[in-house]
């Protein structure tokens, strides 16, 4: 159990910072679970083959992988896209084959962290079709980002396009159907010439790596994990940048993440900075409130909270299936009330929120404990959203984006 938690406090650690977070290997995790009903159904790896009805795309899965021991953490590929911003236009994108980029000691993303960054999955279906998760969603987020921080708009159909072109040039490295993994892309956007008053860019690169990551949940929905409300640290200010996903957000909770850990603590979760009294988000993840008697889906709005494309997605899956979302102010006493607490994002879906603690000033240590196992509710969102996303039952909101 305790290396279980140990070894989740890694995964999540590594959710959103995989290429610098230490290595480890996930599998360990997976198997100490129970197996969930979706994952009966998965054929055992040994006789998973690549899709034979080879599409123009060509076949997922053919890179010599060890595709059920993939974790979350850099792996080389074949190529990143990349595309600059010069001369007040975007150039032609390329691939490049290199994992090195040669960038201007000036750069304003070195100095005063002008970039902002995406991550959406790629995922192969029965059919050996690939197909990208929502990556309308990413393409206007990443213009949210980018504005808050004076970058030049990426039109939509163009990230569309670069994310298109950079699976089905890596369409290799897609994790097999049936594996579970999927092929996760970072989108990265920064200012790459020279300022060193404060002053915007004139040069800006975008890049999209790719990654094969493996599924965290092979086992079945790994039990909850004690999260931390962190009084001593905040992750955005009211009117700061925490609705926009840029790089600084990330270093801004290193301190406060390593020292939960310290604590026993896998995961993070922030209160609103100017009176700590209502429930923000998890570090990299949205926070999901679930009562299950009166059917409710409860999120908080805020204005400095990241708006996650899992929590729309999973609040409009709770819709359909007859809960009430509420998206409003949750006050810290109220997390009595939820049964289930979830933390979501793309890289690991949901993380079941086993308790929450909370220790004021004078070391005094208030618990709010929630479902021991994962919850009904957890579950059944989870496995839906995961069978949208493998091709397994009709994608009813046109979903899944199809490589060509
Ligand atoms: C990226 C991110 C999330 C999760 O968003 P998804 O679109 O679901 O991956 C949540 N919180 C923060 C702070 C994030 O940066
Ligand atoms: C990009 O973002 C800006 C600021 O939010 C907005 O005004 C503009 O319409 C957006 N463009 C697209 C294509 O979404
Ligand atoms: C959940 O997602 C929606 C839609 O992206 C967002 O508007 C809302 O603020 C989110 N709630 C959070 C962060 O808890």
């Amino acid at each position: 159990m305790r290396s279980l938690t140990a070894a989740l406090a890694l995964l999540l650690a590594s959710s959103c910072q995989g290429f610098v977070a230490p290595s480890h290997n996930s599998h360990q995790i997976i198997t100490t679970t129970t197996p969930s009903s979706t994952q009966l159904k998965k054929q055992p790896l040994s006789r998973l083959s690549v899709a034979t009805d080879i599409n123009a795309v060509g076949a997922p899965g053919t890179a010599d992988l060890p595709w059920s021991e993939l974790g979350f953490e850099f792996r080389p590929t074949k190529s990143h896209l990349r595309m600059t911003y010069r001369d007040g236009k975007w150039q032609e994108p390329e691939m490049v084959e290199s994992p090195y980029i040669n960038v201007h000691i000036g750069a304003t993303a070195l100095h005063y962290g002008q970039a902002c960054f995406e991550g959406l999955k790629a995922f192969a279906h029965e059919d050996g079709s690939v197909n990208l998760f929502r990556p309308d969603e990413n393409a206007k987020r990443i213009n949210r980002s980018g504005h808050r921080v004076m970058m030049p708009e990426i039109p939509v159909e163009t990230f569309i396009k670069a994310c298109n072109d950079v699976v089905k040039d890596n369409v290799a490295y897609v994790p097999p159907y049936g594996s579970g993994g999927a092929l996760y892309l970072r989108p990265l956007l920064f200012g790459s010439g020279p300022r060193i008053g404060l002053q915007p860019a004139e040069e800006y690169t975008f890049i999209v790596m790719v990654i094969p990551v493996g599924d965290y949940y092979k086992g079945g929905l790994a039990a909850p994990v004690n999260g931390l409300i962190v009084d001593d640290y905040d992750r955005a200010a009211p009117k700061g940048v925490g609705a926009a996903k840029v790089a600084g957000n990330y270093a801004a909770d290193l301190i406060p993440n390593m020292a939960a850990k310290k604590k026993g603590f896998p995961i993070c979760l922030y209160l609103d900075a100017a009176t700590h009294t209502l429930v923000e988000e998890f570090s990299t993840s949205n926070f999901i409130g679930i009562d299950n008697e009166n059917k409710k889906y409860i999120t908080p709005k805020s204005d400095s909270v990241l708006p996650s494309i899992t929590n729309k997605s999973l609040q409009t899956l709770a819709k359909d299936e007859g809960m009430t979302v509420e998206q409003r102010d949750i006050e810290v006493a109220e997390l009595s009330t939820f049964d289930e607490v979830i933390a979501c994002g793309t890289a690991v879906v949901v993380t079941p929120i086993g308790s929450l603690t909370r220790f004021d000033g004078n070391g005094e240590e208030s618990k709010y404990q929630f479902t021991e196992d994962v919850g009904e509710t957890t579950r059944r969102l989870y496995d839906t959203v995961r069978n949208i996303q493998n091709g397994e039952i009709e994608d009813t909101h046109n979903w899944n984006y199809k490589v060509e």
